[in-house]
């Protein structure tokens, strides 16, 4: 039977490159979205980069109606799960909403999918799930739970059931990835990253800054225990990230049980580092200037990204430059979003 893989949440930043890669990899591809932080205009342009048509349905995995309905319609083989809130100041005001959204319809989709015997699960999972890094680079061996945000609990409650479920019927195929810092865009400049009012996370922000939506830029600490004394993160472009997915489905098909990978670079950039990248690739002046810690922020944050290409056969390859390059382009072609 040809693959066809469910992607939740596909008109989303990271699953949206994730389609154009899968489709590019030969598999069909069904998308689903609630549109909460997404708009169908983004699946209209992957269709356009790709040249296929890409079912892509409206539903809210809270409605598991919708989702029995939507299994009924076509016979999936496996399901990528990006679907899921994830601002983390948002999450600390609206607890009940993280954890019903992100915790309850990861509980639908899976009842859904046991209904219909579909055992083969790739799940969006967060670096945030390590909480505060006892060392660093973080691998998979480091402790996990302690995050500080109603966010990250929903990473780490979820990896849990999953894992629980692995015990309990080893016949489920899981991979559950931890994403560092995605950022970039598709090279075509079509698609990026869309966020609704201002960005809380660096780059769309500076990206902002240098096209002239936001004044400027605040670096939040410079004291921190780093090169420059700014906050150090694994960015790493959406389309390697993409295509550590298509990697990670290629290990579902072996029966691989449950799996655990990183997908990072492995290199730490700091927040300074990431302006003068931005400024290169763009030509603008990106405006800043330093301000308090962000509460919550840690100092350092970047991943051993050994495991993924000993067992996936995976590497991002895309560096600093091409992240901003592409960014910037999908940015200064797009100033709003899929708006414009
Ligand atoms: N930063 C600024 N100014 C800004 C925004 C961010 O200086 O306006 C700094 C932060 O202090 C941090 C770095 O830029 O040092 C990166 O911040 P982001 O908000 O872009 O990313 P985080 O690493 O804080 O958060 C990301 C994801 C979260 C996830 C977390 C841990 O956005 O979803 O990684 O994995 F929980």
């Amino acid at each position: 039977m040809a693959n066809c893989v469910l992607v939740t949440g596909g008109a989303g930043f990271v699953g949206s490159h994730s389609v154009v890669e899968l489709v590019a990899a030969g598999y069909s591809v069904v998308a689903l979205d609630n549109l909460v932080n997404a708009s169908m205009e983004s699946m209209k342009r992957v269709e356009a980069i790709t040249g296929k048509v890409i079912p892509a349905y409206t539903v809210d995995l809270l409605d598991k109606e919708a989702l029995r309905d939507l299994f009924k319609k076509h016979k999936f083989t496996s399901v990528i799960h990006f679907a899921g809130l994830k601002a983390v100041g948002e999450s600390c005001e609206l607890p009940l909403l993280y954890y019903k959204t992100n915790v309850g319809g990861t509980m639908n989709l899976l009842e859904v999918m046991k209904e219909n015997n579909l055992k083969n699960l790739i799940f969006s999972s967060s670096a945030t799930v390590y909480g505060t890094p006892q060392y660093l680079p973080l691998d998979e061996k480091h402790p996990v739970g302690g995050c500080t945000n109603p966010y990250g609990k929903t990473k780490f409650f979820i990896e849990e059931i999953l894992r629980d479920l692995s015990t309990s019927d080893p016949t489920w195929n899981i991979v559950l990835l931890r994403y560092f810092n995605p950022v970039g865009a598709h090279k075509s400049g079509t698609i990026g990253e869309d966020p609704q009012g201002p960005p809380n996370n660096l780059m769309p922000y500076i990206a902002q800054t240098a096209v002239g939506k936001r004044k400027e830029l605040s670096v939040y600490g410079s004291d921190y225990d780093t090169p420059d004394g700014t906050g150090v993160r694994d960015y790493i472009h959406v389309v390697d990230l993409a295509l550590g997915h298509v990697a990670a489905q290629k290990k579902l098909e072996e029966n691989c049980g449950c799996k655990l990978y990183n997908l990072g670079t492995g290199n730490g950039l700091s927040v300074l580092d990431m302006v003068k990248a931005f400024e290169k690739a763009s030509g603008k002046k990106v405006p800043h200037k330093i301000c308090p810690r962000r509460p919550g922020d840690v100092g350092s944050c970047y991943a051993n990204a050994e495991l993924a290409e000993k067992e996936l056969g995976w590497k991002a390859t895309r560096g600093l430059d091409e992240m901003c390059e592409d960014l910037w382009r999908w940015q200064s072609q797009n100033p709003n979003g899929f708006k414009s």
